[in-house]
């Protein structure tokens, strides 16, 4: 099991990152142009569906992040032959899908949770499939429950071993009934992923709806699928014989789009955010403008910027979608830091999405988050069991520090932190970033900010 900063190195490494940190030299504001392509959360799930099918797929917008080589080392490791056909586009040839050993499932998935959703197609190709190592930092706490119940639903055998999870279908599987506990994405993907080729109908209730779900859905359809979103969270999927091929672009990243929004807010900033969609983005806008944030909408994209006056707090709750994603609350928890008085955002999707806050703290910031939630009137979502509740006390000026970078979402509000904080600081463990934003150190190169390089 490789440590977090070896892991850290080898994702930033996969897209020619070679340095493990960046020195930055804050209070500049970012402005300029850059673009986002492919979700992260689409693109990744839909090189996995290209393993269903019994003929080619193209899929379009590709970024080049970390997250990517996995998937492809992970297919690669199963037969399936992937070309890059051009820019940003990947071409998938799953006609001579293979068992593979579990030690190189383990290698290529690193501490990413993608080999579970490889579990539904790889059972219709083969018959059995392999989760590696679920005992603690590859997977960390984030359950897998849902995945397993619904697996075992389509008649699945599961097995633990010191390994992993090795799962194992000796008949076809069949469509189910299932309802989960809660809205999961992954869970909803792994059900779809399976019940398109099982016998039968699957229904599957209390989906979850994002967007990245719907374009899913739409190669899925692509491919030959039968598949029928309900209102109220249920879907209802009629098993295929068999899938073809799919060709598709990608649904651009909204989470990327919001994440560069929050940057321009908390650097006093100007960015236009090509690609960036309106209709994926709406909840995150009203909470954006409410802060202050200005926004304007073209057809190529969206320019956001610092109003020049002071920010206005606000209280925040994250939810599945249409709601506040849990995604962008890092990313706008520092701009928050700049916000006159107080804001809170209550993290209702996670049990543990406030590590980031110490370094923030660190820096300079007044955030106090309550472990069990606090009461508000103001709440939409209704409270659950494990929820976090962030206050923030702005607005207050932020110091360079060093920092080494935890995850995804926190390790880039550490970025954006730095580069609105007075002073220089150091952040470590960059590689992580490079799951998920593309091209990051060159985006912001061409946003004018002040860094460099190191070792
Ligand atoms: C996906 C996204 C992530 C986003 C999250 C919520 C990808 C690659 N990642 O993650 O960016 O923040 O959706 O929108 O698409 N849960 C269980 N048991 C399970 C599965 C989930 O209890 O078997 C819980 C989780 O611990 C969490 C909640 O359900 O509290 C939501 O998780 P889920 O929607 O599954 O997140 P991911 O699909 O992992």
């Amino acid at each position: 099991m490789s440590s977090l900063s070896e892991d850290a190195r080898r994702q930033g490494e996969r897209v020619g990152l070679t340095a493990d940190t960046i020195v930055i030299h804050g209070g500049k504001p970012l402005t300029g142009r850059i673009d986002v392509r492919g979700a992260k959360n689409l693109v990744t799930k839909a090189m996995v569906a290209a393993l269903l099918g019994d003929n080619v797929s193209v899929l379009k917008d590709v970024p080049n992040i970390s997250d990517v080589f996995i998937v492809k080392g992970l297919l690669e490791a199963h037969g399936v032959i992937v070309t890059e056909t051009g820019d940003g586009e990947l071409t998938f040839d799953p006609r001579n899908v293979t068992s593979a050993h579990f030690a190189e499932i383990d290698a290529h998935a690193g501490s990413s949770r993608i080999p579970i959703l490889f579990c539904g197609p790889l059972l219709h190709q083969l018959g059995e499939a392999f989760i590696p190592d679920l005992g603690g930092c590859r997977i960390g706490d984030r359950p897998i429950d849902f995945h397993l119940n619904a697996l075992r639903a389509f008649g699945a055998t599961v097995t633990k071993l010191p390994q992993g999870i090795h799962l194992t279908a000796p008949e076809r599987l069949r469509g189910a009934h299932i309802e989960l506990p809660f809205p999961s994405v992954g869970a909803t993907e792994q059900v779809l992923l399976t019940a398109v080729r099982a016998e039968g109908v699957t229904e599957l209730k209390n989906a979850a709806i994002e967007p990245e779900i719907m374009d899913l859905i739409a190669i899925l359809q692509k491919m030959g699928a039968i598949i029928w979103v309900e209102p109220n969270r249920t879907i209802f999927i009629e098993g295929v014989d068999r899938l073809g091929g799919y060709t598709h672009r990608a649904i651009s990243d909204r989470n990327e789009a919001a994440s560069w929004a929050s940057a321009a807010l908390a650097t006093k900033g100007d960015i236009f955010v090509a690609n960036a969609k309106q209709p994926e983005l709406l909840t995150f806008l009203n909470v954006f403008r409410k802060v202050g944030g200005e926004f304007e909408v073209f057809e190529d994209g969206i320019r956001f910027w610092h109003p020049g006056r002071p920010l206005t707090p606000v209280v925040v709750e994250t939810d599945v979608h249409p709601g506040f994603m849990t995604d962008w609350q890092q990313p706008l928890v520092v701009a928050l830091t700049q916000a006159e008085g107080q804001s809170v955002v209550h993290e209702t999707v996670y049990e543990n999405r406030f590590g980031f806050t110490d370094s923030l703290n660190a820096m300079g910031a007044n955030i106090v988050v309550h472990q069990d939630g606090i009461a508000s009137i103001t709440r939409r979502v209704p409270h659950r069991k494990l929820e976090q509740a962030a206050v923030i006390t702005g607005p207050t000026p932020l110091h360079g520090a060093d920092i080494r970078v935890p995850d995804l979402r926190g390790g880039f509000s550490h970025l954006i932190a730095a580069l609105a904080a007075e002073g220089t600081s150091t952040i470590s463990n960059v590689g992580i970033i490079a799951r998920g934003y593309e091209h990051f150190i060159d985006k912001l190169r061409v946003l004018g900010a002040d860094f460099e390089l190191a070792d």
